[in-house]
């Protein structure tokens, strides 16, 4: 809708401006947007130098005096139109679909999707949640009975169900005001790796399922399974960004490096949109020595890749689960719940500024 709004503005403004050359447009596009300010800075430009060729070529015509303005304006105008379109799809390819990965396991991915997911909920972003894990907690920790799927995340991989049709809502979440939709996992998923072992493109499966619906969410978070498998890649190529949540301790650091080589390899390989998001301190205890040490470590070796919100070791967030609800949802008061809801909202800047 963005992209239709920013379409209109600069027809208007063309159709307004006419007789104003190069440099006014510049000035007038550049004010409707940030973002796509790089495209306007170059299609301005290329409106400066083309215009006296233009004029040239025109004046050559018997009749192009007449028509010299009415002409160059409408040349304008498409050039408006196709640069405003140009901006919708660099905003369509803004990030959006994230994966929360670490090879390393128990390290709190899982939890880290389903409070993001809650807490982006609570804050008006609508959310596609994906288990790619056949463990199924995201699904449980969001009140899905993984047993009862009739369609999971197996079947979208398989290309015999739709998302669509496939994702599904959780009560207790609807009953909270806090719901996201969810695409559930189960043992089944387990199977798809090895049969789609012969299938080519198999990496891109979910990627291609997601075009239908991607554009239904503000979030699409992905929850990876503790490996480097077919379904992590098929996470990897789906997504504009990564999202780590990781302890800290020694032995996370080094995880990290195989985590970041692998993104690098995929970003050159597969999906050039892929980047790392950021680093989430999570399970923090800010009274021991060494995870204050690591965390000063990060932020040195990784800057504003690390975010700002810490998540705490916190009793809440881990009880919820047995629940079938995030914390977010579980205890709101809790203090890893309300570092979650920070998480959520420096997210949502985040994707903002990308
Ligand atoms: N901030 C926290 N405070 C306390 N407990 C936590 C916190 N985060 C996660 N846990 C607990 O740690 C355990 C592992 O978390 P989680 O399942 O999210 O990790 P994971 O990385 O998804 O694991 P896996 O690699 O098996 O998928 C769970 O029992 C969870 O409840
Ligand atoms: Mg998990």
């Amino acid at each position: 809708m963005r992209g239709v709004a920013d379409c209109g503005v600069f027809v208007v403004t063309m159709m307004l401006f006419l007789p104003v050359s190069g440099p006014g447009i510049l000035v007038l596009t550049t004010l409707t947007s940030k973002g796509g300010v790089r495209a306007e800075l170059g299609a301005a430009a290329g409106v400066i130098a083309g215009k006296p060729l233009l004029i040239e070529r025109l004046r050559a015509s018997p009749s192009g005096s007449v028509n010299l303005n009415w002409f160059a304006g409408i040349c304008w105008m498409g050039l408006g139109v196709k640069l405003a379109l140009f901006r919708r799809n660099e905003q369509d390819l803004m990030g959006k679909i994230f994966c929360v990965a670490n090879q390393k396991g128990g390290v709190g991915k899982t939890t880290t999707t389903v409070n993001l997911a809650a807490g982006l909920a609570q804050v008006g972003q609508r959310v596609l949640m994906v288990d790619l894990d056949p463990q199924g907690n995201a699904t449980m920790g969001s009140g899905v009975d993984k047993r009862q799927l009739k369609l999971s995340l197996y079947d979208v991989l398989l290309e015999s169900a739709t998302i669509s049709a496939a994702r599904v809502q959780s009560e207790k979440l609807i009953e909270a005001g806090c719901s996201y939709d969810i695409l559930g996992a189960n043992r089944e998923l387990a199977g798809a790796e090895v049969e789609l072992v012969d299938v080519e493109r198999r990496e891109k499966r979910l990627k291609q399922a997601l075009v239908a619906v991607d554009k239904e969410y503000d979030f699409v978070l992905i929850d990876c399974p503790p490996s480097l498998s077919m379904l992590t890649l098929n996470g990897l190529c789906s997504a504009n960004g990564v999202i780590v949540p990781m302890q800290c301790e020694y032995f996370a650091l080094e995880g990290l490096t195989d985590l970041v080589n692998t993104i690098k390899q995929v970003h050159a390989n597969l999906n050039p949109d892929l980047q790392l998001i950021g680093l989430l301190r999570v399970m923090f205890d800010s009274r021991i020595t060494l995870q204050q040490q690591v965390s000063e470590q990060l932020k040195d070796h990784f800057g504003d890749k690390v975010f700002d919100a810490v998540i705490p070791r916190n009793v809440r967030l881990a009880e919820a689960p047995s629940y079938g609800l995030p914390g977010v949802v579980f205890d709101p008061s809790a203090k890893g719940s309300q570092a979650f809801v920070e998480f959520a909202r420096e997210m949502v800047a985040r994707v903002g500024k990308l």
